[in-house]
């Protein structure tokens, strides 16, 4: 049976095609070229993504649903009772679903996501399994700028919500920034629950970002597919390989886009030239330790208020506090 969605009121302030452009064409001209990993979750790029989270290289995504299963009641209570929670780049929502069943009368939720077809559809899942609860979506770059809207009762605490580790997906100022703005719009006592994945064997990593079924690759060839059809360029996906490895120096797991060979591409009215082996960076994904994210939390204004681990400690699921 196929129920039409609920109907709800959506705040939107999804960024624009000539800023996705202008992004573009500035990373490819940089002398190490670069593009920013946001724009990977277009309506194929997202669909690839949830095909990752079910491979079995992809450890994080079965690591935190499992620590949530054992520890969301846990979580819950910490939080407290009538919360406001606050959810960047809710996707499918999926893992929200393990928190709001145990939080005590969870007031609103207000799921932040670039792409609205996605948002639209999880928030009315939420929403009717969730009669009781407030829904208010926000279609944003839930990195720039955007209004929380206001629920219409009050509330508790403000928390922020934001698993999968994507706060590994920024780089260590941003990841401090993008912290402490959160803090600061919370105000002192807010919250936020930050799911993190933490620093492991290379080769459990570097499988984990390529994958043998090639998932992964297309997922990162899906950004040129994406710029082709969004920007007017003819990027040859054939003349591109996916390339990921894991940096121990940084603590981190780099994704490229490496040409094979030397070759002209045309975005809109501009070229960009590419040698043979020259990649384009496309994503850093950041593995921490308990103490690093202890200290990062730190300099953002938060206070560490409870950490919950897998028994393998491949991942973390953290409450800070604003202190
Ligand atoms: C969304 N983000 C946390 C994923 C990660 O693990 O860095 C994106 C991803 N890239 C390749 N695989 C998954």
């Amino acid at each position: 049976m196929t129920r039409e969605p609920a109907a709800l009121d959506l705040h939107d302030f999804e960024p624009e095609r000539e800023r996705f452009r202008a992004d573009v064409i500035q990373g490819l001209r940089r002398p190490r070229k670069e593009l920013p990993c946001k724009y990977f979750y277009d309506e194929r790029g997202s669909k690839l993504f949830e095909r990752i989270c079910g491979l079995e290289e992809y450890y994080p995504t079965r690591t935190e649903i499992a620590i949530l299963e054992s520890h969301a009641g846990e979580m819950a209570a910490r939080i407290g009772p009538r919360p406001l929670l606050v959810e960047y780049g809710s996707g499918s929502s999926t893992k929200t679903r393990l928190l709001l069943d145990h939080l005590e009368e969870p007031i609103a939720y207000v799921p932040v996501d670039i792409s609205r077809e996605h948002l639209l559809e999880s928030a009315s899942l939420i929403s009717d399994r969730y009669p009781e609860l407030e829904v208010l979506p926000v279609c944003a770059d839930f990195t720039g700028h955007f209004e929380v809207p206001e629920p219409g009762a009050p509330y508790e605490r403000r928390v922020g919500y934001f698993p999968g580790s994507t706060l590994g997906n920024f780089e260590a100022a941003a990841a401090r920034e993008f912290l402490a703005g959160i803090a600061e719009a919370g105000g002192p006592g807010s919250g936020l629950l930050l799911g993190a994945d933490l620093d492991k064997d290379p080769e459990v990593l570097e499988a984990a970002y390529d994958d043998a079924d090639g998932v992964t690759a297309e997922f990162n060839l899906n950004l040129l597919r994406r710029i082709n059809e969004e920007l007017d360029a003819d990027f040859r996906l054939d003349r591109f390989r996916h390339r990921a490895v894991y940096d121990a120096k940084q603590t981190r797991v780099e994704m490229h886009l490496v040409s094979v060979e030397a070759q002209t591409v045309r975005i809109g009215d501009e070229t960009v030239e590419f040698e043979r082996d020259e990649s384009i960076h496309t994503e850093s994904s950041h593995k921490y330790t308990l103490e690093g994210l202890a200290a990062l939390a730190g300099d953002a204004g938060f206070a560490v208020e409870g950490v919950w681990t897998d028994p393998a400690r491949l991942f973390s699921v953290q409450l800070l506090a604003a202190v």
